[in-house]
């Protein structure tokens, strides 16, 4: 019975909407914000720990530091609850309720209150029949869900996979997706579905992926270590074949949330952090404490010539050229021909790694090329045909420039 309910939808879908895709004008670039999951998880304990229990006084609290501290302006739109937002049981009518001890003031109020700070609002679901928290899920749901997300003021749903069939994936996200559209509120739509297929051992069709979602989630998530990005790193290098190219203005992969700023990653580490993210035109979604946070993590996540890099409006998400010894040289073709080149050093050898690079290692065919350091845009460095880029990496850490083309 539930497999025919998927098919009458499709086919109800594909009536009205053609096979055109996902076109709700959002994602143009990665999208940026801020998630409650990966430092304040499920936390419910708001006896014994007020200040960081999942709430509406969190999500105030982090929008008012958004607005205040420099992160909007610096980008930084979308403030998102993820699990653990909701109550037990859905009401009478089948709505959807938050936990009434933790958001008294209820969702839409929480949303205005985003609102008029200027920021975006965001909120999770999940496709099965309940999210991976055990709350209630959207299965049979979906457009009572989309309708309240919308009169909720909802602007970004993360719609997780937990609890569902995988065949029953590209339906049901199309579905949710598809009743988005139809409350004609935009709302940024973030799926989990590839990551599920993936790691099942399944094929996933990314080209339908990208017609039904703006984000998509291919690995597992980011925990508060150096061993979860570079293994996230990692897989993105070696399987750039498969997903890159899905990437681009409209829809993104999603290699999870940036964990600058908590206990986990040394500056160096932080630094690769954001560095990489930005050469993989990945979403700059942190998820960390903004009210206790150190001022050089701090200056990274508002340090505007990643930020650049990241939201290039080509949106061509880079590449790993090659990786060796654990030295992995990455590469992102930038807007007015210019290419953003990352040199990451995985050893922890605790010296750094001197390093010596020709243009023909760094796959740039033309004869001269000016080398600035990105992080600082201040030091210049020029590279020949004769004259290799000489650089200095230091353990767990990046060197990333931006390389472009010189006529002498
Ligand atoms: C899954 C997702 C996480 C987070 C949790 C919430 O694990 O991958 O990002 O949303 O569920 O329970």
């Amino acid at each position: 019975i539930k497999m025919t309910c998927w098919i009458l939808v499709v086919v109800a879908i594909l009536a009205v909407r053609g096979l055109h895709g996902l076109d709700n004008g959002l994602g143009l670039t990665p999208p940026m914000g801020w998630l409650t999951w990966e430092r304040f998880r499920c936390n419910m304990d708001c006896d014994r720990d007020p200040d960081n229990c999942i709430s509406e006084h969190l999500i105030k609290a982090m929008a008012d530091i958004m607005a205040a501290n420099g992160y909007r302006d610096a980008g930084y739109e979308y403030v998102i609850i993820d699990d653990c937002w909701l109550g037990p049981e859905r009401d009478t009518n089948g709505r959807l309720v938050p936990d009434p001890n933790r958001f008294p003031s209820g969702i839409k109020n929480l949303s205005a209150y985003v609102h008029s700070k200027n920021l975006k609002f965001g909120i999770y679901q999940d496709f099965g029949t309940k999210t991976c928290g055990g709350f209630p899920g959207s299965e049979f749901y979906m457009q009572t869900d989309a309708e309240t997300f919308a009169d909720w003021g909802v602007d970004y749903l993360k719609f997780d996979g937990c609890n569902s069939n995988l065949y029953d994936f590209p339906s049901g996200y199309e579905a949710m997706g598809f009743f988005l559209n139809k409350t004609g509120r935009s709302i940024f739509y973030s799926c989990e579905w590839p990551f599920y297929k993936i790691v099942s051992g399944l094929q996933v069709d990314f080209a339908k992926v990208r017609k039904t979602c703006n984000l998509w989630r291919n690995y597992y998530d980011v925990q508060d270590s150096w061993s979860s990005v570079l293994d996230i790193v990692n897989f993105w290098g070696s399987n750039s074949k498969i997903f890159t190219k899905y990437a681009g203005p409209g829809g993104w992969n999603d290699p999870d949330m940036i964990i600058l700023g908590n206990f986990g990653l040394s500056y160096e580490e932080e630094r690769v952090q954001m560095a990489m993210w930005a050469i993989l035109a990945a979403p700059l979604i942190m998820s960390n404490d903004l009210r206790h946070i150190r001022s050089s993590s701090k200056a990274l996540l508002l340090n505007r010539n990643l930020i650049a890099i990241n939201q290039d409006k080509l949106g061509i998400q880079g590449i790993l050229l090659q990786k060796q010894n654990g030295i992995q040289i990455w590469s992102r073709d930038l807007s007015f021909n210019r290419t953003a080149v990352a040199f990451l050093n995985e050893n922890s050898d605790g010296m750094p790694r001197f390093l010596s690079f020709s243009l023909v290692d760094l796959k740039l065919t033309s004869s001269t090329y000016n080398f600035t350091e990105a992080f600082d845009m201040k030091t210049n460095i020029l590279v020949t045909r004769q004259r290799p880029l000489k650089i200095k990496v230091n353990p767990h850490g990046i060197n990333l420039y931006i390389a472009k083309e010189m006529h002498l």
